[in-house]
């Protein structure tokens, strides 16, 4: 490639010599950023409208510029506009083709604006559109765990501790502790876009400018809530990135938590659910195998996740204000994480419809596993001996039930009054894990009215969202 005439740039004058080919590629960051061109545009037809407002553009000048942004639009969205790399980003392609169609006037566009106030912009408005589709994404996960937990409202499931069967709960318990996280998740998000609707356009390169712009005609225009406040930080800011970034990660890891339980339960060592074959895949070699490889996936990608938030945080870190070029850096991983977590919950919550739940491999699984002592002890309790020493007299009585090689269940009022004469015969029903389940009736307990309360007022709130 031969070196361009300076001139050819529009910052070319005060440009000697032209731009090293090299030099070109290294900086150009259209590749990427060509992904903002719908905002870019919105933002540049926002911007014409006001230097009309303000003076600095005749009616017919604007509408020259509205309609040559707009023809631009449509040129890109029918692949027939040319990103070229020389022109750096997707900023100066859109404006260089603008004049190159409607002549002069397209030069007057940049008035009052920098790229750094512009692509502070465009990257606001794209994350401010994400934040909303990432949350109606959350709502069909959650309305989808929510159907499974419904449609297994019965299931006594072990509840597990340190990966070891602890207490029975309910299936469907389990699973709103997903539905939870993701309300969560939510409302990070939401918070989150308070801090990203803020307009930065009108901050110039750094210092604003002399030009007497509307900036609330702007912000009315493309539906921001307020302006920034200092054009300083509204060139240098990229915490709402960030904030965003960081609530994906989040979002991943609970995608992550509930990848990795449909591995175990889909092993067949536990075999307490079975994923549809339509999101499972075979082994190139081994004719029996069917793979999780979806939720794997997720628990893969989760790493990605927290890699661009570090990723991001690491670039700002050490910046001096006010824009550096560094900040170029930004789009990727933002782009990069709205692509993973959109991908991960879409699969998720059709996957989710496909998972079958297999009660009888379930109930094996309770039976054995001594999760209703705490139960036993309780009951101690009730008849007035302190916890330790209910605790202690139910470990004899479970090292007892290992030692004859029966379960919980199997004992009689009789063996368990040869470890405290306080048991009576109705200790002997407590030994059954759907009574344990019932008995748990404190606040956010298992207890099966409370969860069902829970899934109704889950299903009217969600409602409500979607
Ligand atoms: N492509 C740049 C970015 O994404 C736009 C701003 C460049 N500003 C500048 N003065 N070079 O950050």
């Amino acid at each position: 490639m031969k070196k361009k005439k300076p001139d050819e740039k529009l910052w070319g004058g005060r440009f000697a010599v032209g731009a090293d080919p090299l030099m070109e590629e290294y900086t150009a960051s259209v590749h990427v950023d060509k992904r903002l061109y719908a905002f870019d545009i919105r933002g540049s037809i926002a911007h014409a409208k006001m230097l009309h407002k303000i003076g600095l553009l005749s009616g017919r000048e604007r509408d020259v510029l509205v309609r040559g942004l707009k023809e631009i639009r449509e040129e890109i969205e029918s692949r027939r506009f040319r990103f070229k790399p020389s022109l750096e980003d997707v900023h100066m392609n859109i404006e260089a083709r603008l004049t190159k169609k409607v002549g002069e006037v397209g030069k007057k566009l940049h008035t009052a604006r920098s790229r750094n106030d512009q692509v502070a912009l465009d990257l606001r408005m794209y994350v401010k559109d994400e934040i909303v589709q990432v949350i109606s994404r959350l709502c069909t996960l959650q309305q989808a765990l929510l159907g499974l937990a419904e449609r297994n409202r019965d299931i006594v499931f072990p509840g597990y501790t340190h990966l070891q069967q602890a207490q029975p709960v309910l299936l469907a318990h389990h699973l709103l502790a997903y539905v939870g996280m993701f309300e969560r998740d939510k409302e990070r998000l939401r918070d989150a876009h308070k801090r990203t609707d803020v307009m930065p356009l009108g901050s110039g390169a750094l210092a604003g400018t002399s030009i007497p712009i509307d900036r609330e005609f702007v912000a009315k225009e493309l539906g921001f809530s307020r302006i920034s406040d200092n054009s300083i930080d509204a060139v240098s800011d990229r915490d709402f990135a960030i904030e965003y970034l960081s609530g994906l990660t989040l979002i991943g890891m609970h995608l992550s938590r509930l990848a990795e339980e449909l591995v175990i339960w889909s092993s067949s060592e536990f075999d307490f659910i079975e994923i549809g074959d339509a999101f499972c895949t075979g082994s190139s070699m081994l004719p029996q195998k069917k793979n999780p490889d979806v939720p794997e996936l997720a628990r893969g990608k989760s790493g990605r996740l927290l890699g661009n938030l570090v990723s991001l945080v690491t670039t700002m870190k050490g910046l001096p204000l006010s824009y550096n070029r560094d900040m170029q850096e930004d789009k990727l991983p933002v782009f990069e994480s709205t692509d993973i977590i959109k991908g991960t919950l879409d699969v998720f919550s059709k996957m989710m419809e496909t998972v079958q739940v297999k009660t009888d491999s379930i109930a094996d699984a309770l039976r054995g596993g001594y999760m209703q002592a705490v139960d036993l002890a309780e009951y101690l309790v009730k008849k007035g001996i302190p916890f330790r020493e209910s605790h202690r007299i139910v470990g004899k009585i479970v090292s007892y039930a290992i030692e004859k090689g029966k379960a919980l269940e199997e004992l009689s009022g009789e063996e368990l009054r040869q470890f405290c004469e306080h048991f009576g015969e109705d200790a002997v029903k407590l030994l059954n894990v759907r009574v344990s389940v019932r008995s748990k009736t404190s606040p956010g307990g298992t207890a099966p009215r409370g969860v069902a309360a829970r899934i109704r007022s889950w299903k009217t709130r969600l409602s409500k969202e979607g």
